[in-house]
């Protein structure tokens, strides 16, 4: 048995993969409800580390300091009764409205551009593979993490429709934006997460890719549900 499937422990997998602002948040959290599956937001790791550099002042190249914060991040997600989102806490503080504002975005894919910073997180990725299922958000969930999972997908949108989502999103938050500032920044992140050598966005070569610019958010899991129904039964 190789590695990878030790670390999978055999527990079925669902990766949706995909560049910023694409939906798979939303489709990970819909889907792993309707299977009663948990869910790993990878990005959110990246975010937490781009936060912890923050707080200690580090700055997002220093390798040497960026690689043990990263193995030894201190986070716990809370699920909050009553919220669609988890309470994130990072070393016992509440980050959760901090984690999605876009500067986090950014530094988080300035951190995951590092190989020592993905390596750092392998693992801890890996283990949120439990019974009876995982959905997991990223990426490289389907090409890096979870090479074998059973249905690996792949969501594009473009980035005119991407900037509105965003910015729909964080408007709800009360996270002030521009359409013009996120579309420069959706465009900077696509071409960083894109062209870094450590683990680029691209699909698996076995992926599923839907491109969800004209699908509503019930069009996309009616999708996703019905490939369930062929390859989980
Ligand atoms: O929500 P959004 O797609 O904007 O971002 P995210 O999924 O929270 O990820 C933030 C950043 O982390 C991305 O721009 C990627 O550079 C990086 N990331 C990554 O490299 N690998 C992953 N599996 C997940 C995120």
């Amino acid at each position: 048995m190789n590695s990878t499937n030790t670390a999978l422990n055999n527990t079925l997998v669902i990766t949706i993969d995909g560049p910023t602002a694409s939906g798979k948040g939303t489709i990970t959290r819909l889907i792993a409800q309707r299977l009663g599956w948990h869910i790993l937001d990878s990005g959110a790791l990246y975010r937490l580390v781009a936060l912890a550099a923050q707080k200690h002042q580090i700055a997002l190249d220093d390798i040497a300091s960026l690689q043990p914060l990263a193995a030894h991040l201190d986070v716990e997600f809370v699920a909050a009764e009553g919220a669609e989102e988890m309470v994130v806490l990072l070393e016992g503080e509440d980050v959760t409205l901090e984690l999605r504002k876009e500067t986090t975005g950014n530094g988080a894919s300035k951190v995951a551009a590092l190989p020592v910073v993905r390596g750092a997180l392998l693992e801890r990725q890996r283990a949120f593979a439990q019974s009876p299922g995982l959905v997991a958000d990223g990426r490289d969930m389907g090409t890096v993490v979870f090479p074998s999972a059973v249905i690996k997908i792949f969501l594009t949108a473009s980035a005119e429709e991407r900037a509105r989502r965003r910015y729909n999103q964080l408007k709800d938050k009360g996270l002030g934006v521009t359409m013009r500032g996120l579309l420069e920044e959706i465009a900077e992140r696509d071409e960083r997460d894109m062209n870094r050598s450590a683990s680029p966005l691209v699909p698996a070569e076995d992926a599923v890719e839907l491109d969800t610019s004209a699908l509503s958010i019930e069009q996309v899991v009616d999708h996703l549900w019905q490939l369930c129904q062929v390859r989980l039964n």
